[in-house]
């Protein structure tokens, strides 16, 4: 049986040290982190993340500004409100739920947002940015991979990784990150050839594809680190409601050494990792240096 990796646990204990840096601004440059976070629309899913950032946000000490439009808000209106935050001295990083309503092109929405205050880390200058190795704000679920990993593992050097599914949310930036701790690198998607011929060679697997249960446990290689990025909500009869990854995780973890949790693994972490990108956003815009709590 393979090592539960305890996502919970290490994004509380990443928390505490957020809180103790939110305190060190506020003490000693009468700085306080704020985070706006702005929800188009009612799909139920982004409404309970985003009150969950709402109420993290709170719990360690930052201000957290929520702006709730209407499903059909124009693309205007929403620019016009993010051009408004990127303006306010008091929001340090601002966050716009995806997916938003067809009639909004999220690419030009998340463009508008200022780099400085991009703290999910998709402006095509961050994106950029982190494709060359320089300081950029990482997009917070392939942070929370990482640290995932790097708590598992250790050194990542020469590992074989193999990521599933090449979004730019999770996949592409993953693969950048992996790349920096110099591991090899396949990114896997829908076209790939005899995926699990390929998934049997990697030391690391990531699964963010969004398909329930998908990959199996003679996938993998033994003793491989897995990190399941999938919520996949089952709604059919049996099990209505339950959530599951994109790892069927009883077979994997007969073979894997080590392996995340659906809930309870990198869900936490991504939060966690906003957070931590809302104090990196407001000490670069503040010229402050970053406080040690988390660095
Ligand atoms: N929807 C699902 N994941 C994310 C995320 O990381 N950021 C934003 N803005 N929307 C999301």
């Amino acid at each position: 049986m393979s090592t539960v990796i305890d996502g919970k646990s290490l994004a509380r204990t990443l928390r505490s040290r957020i809180k103790q840096a939110v305190s060190e601004l506020q003490v000693e440059h009468n700085v306080v982190p704020g985070l706006a976070v702005v929800l188009v629309g009612e799909d139920p899913a982004s409404q309970v993340y985003v009150r969950s950032k709402a109420r993290q946000t709170v719990e360690v000490g930052m201000q957290s500004f929520e702006h709730r439009l209407s499903d059909n808000t124009s693309e205007g209106n929403l620019v016009q409100l993010v051009e408004e935050l990127n303006q306010k001295m008091e929001v340090n990083g601002i966050l716009v739920q995806l997916p938003l309503p067809g009639q909004i092109n999220a690419e030009r929405i998340i463009n508008t947002i200022s780099a400085n205050k991009d703290v999910d880390g998709f402006h095509v200058e961050n994106t950029g940015r982190l494709s060359i190795g320089a300081d950029s704000l990482i997009p917070c679920t392939p942070a929370g991979c990482l640290m995932l990993l790097k708590h598992a593992v250790g050194d990542l050097s020469g590992q074989n990784a193999i990521i599933l599914g090449r979004s730019n949310i999770v996949g592409k930036p993953v693969a950048q990150l992996l790349l920096q701790e110099h591991c090899t690198v396949t990114i896997a998607h829908s076209r790939t050839r005899d995926l699990p011929s390929i998934c049997r060679q990697a030391d690391i697997v990531i699964a963010a594809v969004g398909i329930p249960e998908m990959v199996k446990g003679d996938w993998i290689k033994p003793g491989a680190t897995v990190i399941d990025v999938g919520i996949n909500r089952i709604t059919d009869e049996s099990e209505n409601g339950k959530l599951v990854g994109d790892v069927d995780h009883a077979s994997v973890s007969e073979v894997a050494g080590a392996i995340t949790p659906v809930p309870g693994g990198v869900g936490p972490m991504t939060i966690a990792c906003l957070l931590q990108n809302t104090i990196i956003a407001t000490c670069r815009q503040r010229q402050i240096k970053i406080p040690e709590a988390i660095s």
